[in-house]
C-alpha cells in the first residue's frame, strides 16, 4: 500500500472577508457555509442523498411539473438517473424568473478583446435576445432533440445561443473555437448536427480568427448541415454559400421579442460536450437537465459563496468550449441570478495588468482562472498586480490542474492579499460541476491540495492493482467516486458501452476519474495528475491517441509514440517519437519535423501542437511489440538515470539512440 506522498505545507485559516472582517471596500456578510453546517450537510448528502438533494432541488430549480422520485440507478449498471418525472427548463431557470423579479440586473458583462469596448446586458435584454435566437432557431427547423453545433469565441452570443437551444429543447454541443476544420467535422458529424452557429472571426490578443472559414472548410464533408448562422463580429469580408448561410442579426431581428420555454424531462439531455479520451475518438459527453443545473446551481453558490442579492459581479476566465466555461460562465452562475462577466482576451492582452485591471474596473466579487495563467503572470511579475484596487474580490479560484504551492502562494499573496478564500476545484467534463474543493468559510486550507469532497461525492482512493478501497489517512492511489451525484454525465453519445468501460468497469462499482490522487495524513485529498493516456497542456485536455493518430496521417510516418513530460509553465507539454517509412525521402529533418507539427495543429488546432518531435530509427518496444511509453517519457524528460528495468525490450540498443537524438533535439532550441 503507498502512503501518500505529498509536501508539507502550512494549513491555513479561514481567512478574514470570509468571516464579515478584512480591510478594503468588500461587502462584509457572513458566508453560505460554515465548518459545522458543512459537516452536517456532507454527511447528510452522503448518507441520505435522497432527502438531501429533493430538498435543494426544490429550492433551487423552479419546476414546471414536480419530481417524484429523487435518484435511481448507479454505477454498477451505469443508468443513474435523478429527478425523474419531472419538468423544467433550464433557460426559464436561467433567465426568466430572474427577468421578472430583477429585469435590469446585469446578466452579462461582455469584456471584448479590446479593454475600452465592454457591454452589459440586463436580465430582461438577455431575455429578449435568447427568445428572438430561439424563434430564429425553430424557424430554421431546429426541433426539440435536435443538436445544434455552436462554434463561437467568448461573445455574449455564446451564452446566448447555449440558453436558445435550451429553451426550445435542442442540445447544444459547443466546440472550442480553437480547433481545426477537421476536428468541426469529425464532431459535428458524430453528432448529426443540421444548424450550426458562427461568427465571421473573432478576435484574441489583437488578432483575428478566421472562424467562417474554418467552418466552411469542415462542412465540405458534412452534408447534413442545411444551415450556418453567422454572428458578426468584425464585418470583415468572408466566403459566404448562399441559401445555407444566414446573419444572425439579420433573422434574429425579425423575430418575435419572446419564445415560449419547452418543458422537459429531467432527464432529457441538455448539451453533448466532446472530450478527449485514451482514444484517438474524442468521446460526446452527454450532461442531463436537472442533475447537471441542480450541480452547477450549489456549487456556483457555496463554492465561490455568491451573493446575487449583495450585488456580487463573478467572473470566470476559461472558455465557452470547455466544461468550465458551459458550467461555471453560463449555468452555475445564471442560475444564481448574479452576474456573469464573458472575457473575450487573454492575460496578457493588451499587458500582463488585463485581468487585474477587469477586476478593478467592474469591482469583481468571485474571479476564476486556471494555474497555467498564474504562473503566467507569476512569471511576468508581481508590479501588474499591485497597481490595482482588488479589494472587491472575496473568492478566488483554480481549475484545470493540479495548482503547485508556488503558484497557489502568488495567488493568495498577491491577488487575494491574504484575505481572500482561495478555491482549488478539481472536477472534470464528466462530473459536471465542481466535486473537491474548499468551502470558502468552512475549509481550512493547504496550498495544492483540493482538500474536501463537494456534498454527495463520497471520494475513495483505490490500490490500482486490487481496486480496494484504501482506509484512513495517509494513502495514495487512484481516485473514485462511489455514489452517483446529481450532475455526473449519463452517458458518452451513440457509444453508452465505451461510457460503461471507461468510467464504471475500470473499478467495478465505482465511476472511476482517470486521476491518481492521496489522502494526506489530516484527510486532505490532493490530486496527482490523469493516470491515463490523457495529457494536460495549460488546462486543455487531450489524449496520446488523438495526437499520434494526426501524426500518423503524415505519408512519412511509419510509427509514432506520444508522451507528456512535466512542464513548469504548462503542467505538462507533448513529446512525439516518429519513426519514418523506408520508402519516404526528405531534404532537412527540421523541416520535416516543422511540417509534423502543422500536421498536429490542422487535425486537432494549435494547441494540441507537440513541443518535440523527435524522428528516431525505431521505437522502444518489447518482444511482443508494445510501446513502452514509460521509457520515452524518461528519455523526452532527460531521466535517463532511472530508466529501470530494460530486460523487456526487445533491442536494448535502441535507447542510446533515442537519448541522442532527443538531446540533439532539445540542443537545437
Ligand atoms: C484535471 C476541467 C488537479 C484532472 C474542469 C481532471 C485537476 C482533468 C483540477 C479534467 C484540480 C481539473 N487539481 N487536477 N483542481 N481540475 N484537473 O475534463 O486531471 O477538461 O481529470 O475538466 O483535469 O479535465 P476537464
Amino acid at each position: 500500500m503507498a502512503e501518500a506522498d505529498v509536501p508539507e505545507v502550512p494549513i491555513y485559516d479561514i481567512p478574514a472577508r470570509l468571516q464579515g472582517k478584512g480591510t478594503g471596500n468588500h461587502v462584509r456578510h457572513l458566508p453560505h457555509v460554515t465548518p459545522e453546517s458543512y459537516a452536517k450537510d456532507h454527511k447528510q448528502s452522503i448518507e441520505d442523498a435522497d432527502a438531501f438533494f429533493a430538498k435543494a432541488a426544490r429550492e433551487v430549480i423552479d419546476w414546471d411539473v414536480p419530481f417524484k422520485t429523487v435518484r435511481s440507478g448507479g454505477f454498477v449498471d451505469g443508468d443513474v438517473a435523478w429527478f425523474t418525472e419531472g419538468q423544467l427548463n433550464a433557460t426559464y431557470n436561467c433567465v426568466d424568473r430572474w427577468a421578472t423579479k430583477f429585469p435590469d440586473r446585469v446578466a452579462i458583462i461582455y469584456e471584448a478583446d479590446e479593454p475600452d469596448q465592454h457591454q452589459e446586458i440586463t436580465y430582461s435584454e438577455l431575455q429578449r435576445r435568447v427568445s428572438q435566437a430561439a424563434n430564429m432557431l425553430k424557424k430554421l427547423g431546429v426541433k426539440k432533440g435536435d443538436t445544434v453545433i455552436v462554434y463561437l469565441p467568448m461573445i455574449p452570443e455564446a451564452a446566448v445561443a447555449l440558453l436558445a437551444c435550451a429553451r426550445i429543447g435542442a442540445v447544444h454541443s459547443v466546440v472550442f473555437a480553437g480547433f481545426s476544420a477537421d476536428s468541426l467535422r469529425d464532431r459535428t458529424l458524430d453528432c448529426e448536427a443540421r444548424v450550426v452557429i458562427t461568427t465571421d472571426e473573432g478576435r484574441r490578443g489583437g488578432r483575428t480568427i478566421a472562424t467562417k472559414s474554418i467552418v466552411d472548410a469542415a462542412l465540405k464533408e458534412c452534408p447534413k448541415v442545411e444551415h450556418v448562422v453567422v454572428v458578426k463580429r468584425t464585418g470583415n469580408e468572408v466566403g459566404w454559400t448562399e441559401g445555407r448561410d444566414i446573419w444572425w442579426h439579420e433573422a434574429a431581428k425579425k423575430e418575435r421579442a419572446y419564445c415560449p420555454p419547452v418543458s422537459m424531462n429531467s432527464e432529457d439531455p441538455l448539451f453533448i460536450l466532446y472530450t478527449s479520451g485514451s482514444t484517438g475518438k474524442p468521446k460526446g459527453v452527454v450532461h442531463t437537465t436537472a442533475g447537471y443545473l441542480l450541480g452547477t446551481a450549489l456549487t456556483t453558490k457555496h463554492v465561490f459563496d455568491v451573493h446575487a442579492d449583495k450585488g456580487d459581479k463573478y467572473a470566470c476566465m476559461a472558455d465557452i468550449g470547455w466544461i468550465t466555461g458551459h458550467s461555471y460562465i453560463v449555468y452555475g452562475p445564471l442560475m444564481n441570478g448574479v452576474t456573469t462577466l464573458i472575457f473575450e482576451s487573454t492575460p496578457v492582452y493588451p499587458s500582463p495588468s488585463r485581468y487585474w485591471e477587469m477586476v478593478d474596473k467592474h469591482k469583481l466579487t468571485q474571479f476564476y482562472t486556471a494555474p497555467t495563467s498564474i504562473r503566467l503572470l507569476r512569471r511576468l511579475g508581481e508590479e501588474h498586480v499591485q497597481k490595482h484596487d482588488l479589494s472587491s474580490l472575496r473568492v478566488i479560484g483554480s481549475v484545470g490542474e493540479p495548482i503547485n504551492p508556488e503558484a497557489w502562494n502568488w495567488y493568495n499573496e498577491n491577488v487575494g492579499r491574504k484575505e481572500c478564500a482561495i478555491v482549488d476545484t478539481y472536477w472534470m467534463t464528466e462530473g459536471g460541476s465542481i466535486m473537491i474543493t474548499p468551502l470558502p468559510g468552512a475549509t481550512k486550507t493547504k496550498p495544492g491540495s483540493a482538500t474536501m469532497p463537494f456534498w454527495g461525492i463520497h471520494p475513495v482512493i483505490l490500490d490500482p492493482q486490487s481496486g480496494e478501497e484504501l482506509q484512513g489517512n495517509n494513502v495514495e492511489g487512484v481516485l473514485a467516486i462511489k455514489n452517483p451525484w446529481p450532475s455526473v454525465a449519463r452517458t458518452i453519445y451513440g457509444d453508452h458501452e465505451r461510457f460503461l468501460e471507461t468510467y464504471m468497469r475500470a473499478y467495478k462499482g465505482y465511476f472511476f476519474t482517470g486521476d491518481g490522487a492521496a489522502r494526506d495524513k489530516d484527510g486532505y485529498i490532493w490530486i496527482k495528475g490523469r493516470v491515463d493516456d490523457v495529457i494536460n497542456v495549460s488546462g486543455h485536455r487531450l489524449s496520446t491517441a488523438e495526437i499520434e493518430s494526426a501524426l500518423i496521417q503524415h505519408p512519412g510516418v511509419a510509427e509514432t509514440a506520444v508522451v507528456g513530460i512535466a512542464d513548469e509553465m504548462t503542467g505538462q507539454t507533448i513529446a512525439a517519437y516518429v519513426t519514418l517509412k523506408p520508402e519516404f525521402s526528405y531534404d532537412s529533418e527540421e523541416a520535416l519535423v516543422k511540417e509534423l507539427v502543422i500536421q498536429v495543429r490542422r487535425h486537432i488546432g494549435p494547441f494540441a501542437a507537440p513541443k518535440k518531435v523527435i524522428v528516431v530509427n525505431d521505437l522502444p518496444k518489447t518482444r511482443s511489440g508494445k510501446i513502452m511509453r514509460r521509457l520515452l517519457r524518461k528519455c523526452a524528460s532527460h531521466e535517463t538515470d532511472s530508466l529501470g528495468d530494460l530486460s523487456s525490450l526487445a533491442d536494448p540498443s535502441i535507447i542510446d539512440h533515442i537519448k541522442e537524438k532527443t538531446e540533439a533535439f532539445d540542443a537545437k532550441k
